[in-house]
């Protein structure tokens, strides 16, 4: 568990002990006790990897929506686990095995509350992959017959898309992809006229990875419960920026990944709304997952514990507990009007540089700040290299989107993402290399 607190100098420091509490928790009390009213200057402090050079530049962050950098309470929260307690979870056993679980069951907790789930419907994964593969392969391997179809946006992630894919050729089902507007948002016309007594199962995304716009799941699922069918939401781009409410979207199924939220990589949560979750066949079989296992039989566990098979990976929950905690702490409108500050100082310096195209919408309405964009005449490893010598880390390529990027008339795109720690100062670097390559 950790506390913050001020030395003589009035630098913020972590102290770290680790007890009965829970870590989440106890960031969530000491980090809105302080820092509510902080500003991105302050918040910069807690990101020490912001603290190097690169290219003996300052790093200029700009590859968030890829992964985010951590801040200093969820490096201790996952350290702070394995110093001391670093014991296989079991509520039953010796000290610090029963603190492990208690740990383990908190960071359920307080992650089912960041979207307003109940801790019975979260079950952990590897990631947002991870997750709709255990969907796809679980719930779509028990429901999915002939003729069946799944619809999915043109703007979604391989991640998205994939999964169902393999899953529709195993069962003899089908996916159909609706389109979007050339400002990028979804084609509701064109997913209803799609949508039939076949259709099962609508697969979106929140926000996409390369639009970075704030996609409306209630008029997805309003649409999808005309014909019965099912949502699912990839909330990877969502969760990290917008306030998620599971119950307030209507949908069905969300995923999303810990590491592009402050928190550790190789974890991440798969929701599904508990009756779902409880007709879905175990994804994965073994230890913890069963119990009174004889030879021939075994007691399936209930919740998201029958989809946990092994040892599971409990740094990482706590982990991702206490990235939501610093979150809320920050305070989510702090946060997203800072982001809405950085959102139209980029979209300010992108129509400045000439022969420069941004994908889909070019207002700050509606979006996270997430933006792809190619420059004429600039190959676009020519833009991630210039940029790169000069500190400022941004992606290039399909982004895992080719049908979505050739709807734009690319093969490839440069993507700036800025997060909470970004600085307009970051902005305007960013601004003046592409300027200076475009020239
Ligand atoms: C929209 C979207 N969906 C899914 C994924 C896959 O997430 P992960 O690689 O964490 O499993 C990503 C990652 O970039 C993404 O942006």
């Amino acid at each position: 568990m950790s506390h913050m607190d001020h030395d003589t100098s009035g630098r913020r420091t972590w102290l770290w002990t680790v007890g009965t509490t829970v870590a989440g928790l106890a960031v969530t009390r000491t980090v809105s006790g302080t820092q509510v009213a902080a500003s991105p200057v302050r918040w910069r402090t807690d990101f020490p990897a912001l603290g190097q050079l690169i290219n003996g530049k300052p790093l200029a962050y700009l590859d968030s929506a890829a992964t985010t950098l951590r801040p200093e309470p969820v490096i201790e929260a996952i350290a702070g686990y394995y110093r001391t307690i670093n014991a296989n979870p079991s509520a039953t056993l010796h000290t610090l095995a029963r603190r492990s679980a208690e740990e383990y069951a908190a960071a359920r907790t307080a992650v089912a509350r960041f979207i307003n789930a109940d801790p019975r419907e979260i079950v952990w994964t590897r990631g947002t992959t991870e997750g709709i593969n255990l969907f796809a392969s679980s719930w779509g391997g028990a429901n999915l017959r002939s003729g069946d179809e799944i619809l999915v946006s043109v703007a979604e992630h391989y991640s998205n898309w994939l999964p169902w894919r393999a899953i529709a050729r195993r069962t003899g089902a089908v996916v159909r992809v609706f389109g979007v507007h050339d400002d990028g948002r979804l084609n509701l016309e064109d997913m209803e006229r799609m949508l039939s007594p076949r259709t099962r199962l609508v697969a979106v995304s929140h926000v996409s990875n390369v639009l970075g716009l704030i996609n409306s799941i209630p008029e997805v699922v309003r649409r999808a419960r005309s014909v019965k069918a099912l949502v699912f939401v990839d909330g990877a781009q969502s969760v990290p920026h917008v306030p998620v409410d599971v119950r307030a979207l209507g949908c069905d199924f969300m995923a999303f990944s810990s590491h592009k939220m402050l928190g550790p990589m190789a974890t991440g949560v798969a929701w599904a709304r508990h009756e779902i979750l409880e007709a879905m066949p175990p994804y994965q079989t073994g230890s913890n997952m069963a119990h009174e296992v004889t030879i021939d039989e075994a007691v399936l566990e209930h919740d998201g514990q029958k989809f946990q098979a092994g040892t599971p990976n409990v740094s990482g929950p706590i982990g991702l507990a206490a990235a939501c905690a610093y979150l809320n702490g920050l305070g989510r409108p702090a946060i997203a009007e800072h982001e809405q500050t950085l959102t139209k100082r980029a979209l300010d310096v992108f129509t400045r540089v000439r022969g420069l195209k941004l994908i889909g919408s070019t207002t700050a309405d509606d979006r996270v700040p997430v933006f792809c964009f190619t420059i004429d005449g600039v190959p676009v490893p020519a833009i991630v290299k210039a940029l790169d010598e000069e500190g400022i880390a941004v992606r290039g390529g399909d982004m895992a989107a080719l049908p979505l990027l050739e709807r734009f008339g690319t093969k490839a795109a440069a993507r700036v993402s800025a997060y909470l720690y970004n600085t307009v100062q970051d902005i305007d670097r960013l601004g003046a290399v592409l300027d200076r390559l475009a020239r």
